[in-house]
């Protein structure tokens, strides 16, 4: 906001008259706010690092916010942003899908545009500039295709949810219904929220191992990696072998599941790039300067089942 304040005030005393703010290609100068939802896992974490790193080396002010999981701390963050009126923009990544269309029509009212990243909103499009973020539904279908080719359509499947209400955890359990739908053999048998956490995920693991008969159990299909891992635990310890007795396919591509599969304890990834901050600022940066965004700005990821097809992409 004061990089936007600061150019009208020089430009009346220059004596022009500026049609609408102009930002600098990079975002250089821009005082951007960033809602985050937290550190739940490995990918987050990664994604955090990935957006500062990308607005130092733009020479944009980020101002960082972790809501530690819960929506009405971004929504009191960015109620702060407005109220002092020193952003010129605000990066959102939702930690649910609802509850944010008051928030954002009082950031738009306030002159404040709005980009969306990761998980989505279910407010109207009107309220924000564009979402900058990978197909989580296309993820799931990833995930049951290949499960389906590597059980011959024959499986019974524990699910491990990421955070109830959440758009990564909703579209990619639609993603992969659809799919395995198409399969009366696949079945999921138990199905429980792991809230996209490690620890959870292992617990989660642990009651369905004792719930079912193991040798009943073909697969997990985890929401994300750090729960997969979770898992991978759990059953080490019940005296199975992960990725043979009980096949392991999730979502994230992050350093560690790599050491599963290599390891043959893991079976597929797919991977969720965390390098959104850069076609976030780019979002920023055009809307400020009047260009018109498409409402959803796709992220790109593929299915993995070892690190060499991984770094041969990369
Ligand atoms: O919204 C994306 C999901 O959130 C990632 O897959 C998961 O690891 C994270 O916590």
């Amino acid at each position: 906001m004061r990089f936007i304040k600061l150019g009208l005030l020089i430009c009346l005393l220059l004596g022009f008259v500026v049609p609408m703010a102009q930002a600098q290609d990079g975002g250089e100068g821009l005082t951007i706010g960033f809602s985050q939802i937290g550190s739940e896992s490995a990918w987050r974490t990664a994604f955090t690092e990935a957006v500062k790193a990308e607005a130092e080396a733009r020479g944009i002010n980020l101002l960082f916010s972790d809501a530690q999981q819960e929506q009405e701390n971004q929504i009191a963050a960015m109620r702060a942003w407005i109220a002092q009126g020193d952003v010129d923009a605000i990066v959102l990544a939702p930690v649910v899908e609802s509850g944010w269309d008051d928030v954002l029509q009082e950031a738009q009212d306030a002159g404040i545009p709005v980009v969306i990243v990761d998980r989505n909103v279910d407010s109207d499009p009107d309220l924000f500039v564009t979402r900058v973020s990978s197909d989580f539904v296309h993820e799931g279908r990833l995930a049951a295709a290949w499960l389906v080719q590597a059980t011959s359509g024959q499986c019974n499947i524990v699910e491990l949810q990421g955070t109830v209400g959440s758009a990564a955890a909703s579209d990619r359990q639609t993603g992969f219904n659809e799919v395995i739908a198409m399969f009366p053999d696949m079945k999921i048998i138990r199905s429980e929220t792991g809230n996209f956490v490690r620890t959870e995920g292992k617990q989660v693991m642990e009651s369905f191992l004792s719930a079912e008969d193991p040798a009943n159990i073909c697969a997990v299909w985890a929401h994300n990696d750090d729960m997969a891992i979770g898992a991978i635990e759990a059953i080490k310890e019940a005296g199975l072998v992960p990725g043979q007795d009980i096949l392991i396919v999730s979502v994230d591509a992050i350093p560690d599941i790599f050491d599963s599969l290599d390891a043959g304890e893991a079976n597929a990834t797919v991977e969720l790039s965390p390098f959104m901050g850069a076609p976030a600022f780019d979002a920023v940066v055009a809307h400020l300067n009047g260009e018109e965004l498409p409402k959803w700005i796709p992220v790109a990821g593929k299915l993995y089942t070892s690190r060499a097809a991984y770094d041969a992409d990369h």
